[in-house]
């Protein structure tokens, strides 16, 4: 079968595969520009794009900004004008600068998730980008698209659903994370789905939604496909791809967590943990300092 390409709003992705926003160097420019050049939907993350700017210690917000900005424009560059988001997390510093960031410099969408992203249809007023929350259970949405119709009288563009499988930082317990068998969360997406798509008349609008967390092959995605889902969002898959500076810690983490039992190669390398931590300290600058104030932050997602 055939996949639907994924409209939002004007933007059009040949392939409904939207690339999951990955902080700290691993999703800028390269990742996202290739894979919205191949028809999909590319995300850089404003979690420390700047991280290896030569001033990022001394200006580190000044550092973020610039490259936040480079890095849109450069991936706009690389996929002849595809679709390219940005992923802002809601518990960061300077957030209402990065959505101003994302505007300024042609940015096509924002993700935003790590809470809930109350203030956003406000931020982006008046501005051509769409917007997604990141939510993982009905009673997220209902919160938001509640508190947005009452307040701004609208809702978001479209949504994406992160379930277990998306690992860390989405408010389920380490319970709720083990074992194999999510089937249960199928019935929440599906949930999910439903209320989003009654705001569709209301709104005049179609509102796709993306679902993401252990999408790993074709397989994955007509699942997701199956419960209603316009398209699905991929992260750790892309982090073994061949141009990923971060690829070797990445397979070897897989495997190593593999055999030592907390990460399963279906689930999130994030899960992982010291994956992500050497993957920092691969970069081509090693700061130890910078990248130890990082890590309380990588923790915590
Ligand atoms: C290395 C890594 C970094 C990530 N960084 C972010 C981030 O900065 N912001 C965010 O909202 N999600 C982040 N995520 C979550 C992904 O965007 C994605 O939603 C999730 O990993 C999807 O599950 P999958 O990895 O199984 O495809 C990260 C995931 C990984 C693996």
């Amino acid at each position: 079968m055939k996949l639907k390409p994924l409209q939002i709003g004007n933007l059009v992705a040949r392939i409904p595969i939207i690339q999951g926003g990955m902080g700290i160097g691993i999703s800028l420019s390269g990742l996202a520009g290739a894979v919205a050049k191949e028809g999909g939907v590319g995300v850089i993350s404003a979690a420390q794009p700047g991280f290896n700017e030569p001033d990022f210690r001394e200006n580190t917000q000044e550092a973020n900004m610039r490259a936040l900005g480079r890095e849109i424009r450069k991936a706009k560059e690389i996929s002849n004008n595809g679709v390219i988001g940005v992923n802002i997390m809601c518990a960061l510093r300077h957030y209402k600068e990065y959505v101003r960031c994302c505007i300024e410099n042609g940015a096509d969408l924002i993700i935003s998730g790590a809470g809930l992203p109350t203030l956003l249809p406000e931020l982006v007023q008046g501005s051509k980008i769409k917007f997604a929350p990141i939510v993982s259970s009905l009673k997220a949405i209902q919160v938001l698209f509640k508190l947005w119709t009452r307040r701004y009288h609208t809702v978001s563009d479209f949504v994406v659903i992160e379930g277990p499988m998306a690992g860390g930082h989405l408010g389920f317990s380490p319970e709720e994370v083990q074992g194999d068998d999510f089937s249960d969360y199928d019935e929440e997406i599906k949930r999910i789905i439903a209320y989003v798509k009654s705001f569709e008349e209301p709104f005049g609008k179609q509102i796709p939604v993306i679902v993401g967390g252990g999408v790993y092959d074709r397989s994955d995605i007509d699942h997701a496909l199956s419960l209603g889902a316009d398209g699905v969002q991929m992260a750790t898959r892309f982090c073994c791809d061949r141009g990923m500076r971060c690829r070797h810690i990445f397979q070897a983490n897989v495997c190593r967590g593999k055999k030592r039992g907390y990460c399963h190669c279906k689930k999130s390398c994030w899960n992982a943990g010291t994956g992500n931590s050497e993957c920092l300290y691969s970069g081509e600058r090693n700061r130890p300092s910078a990248c130890n104030t990082l890590l309380p932050m990588l923790g915590a997602l």
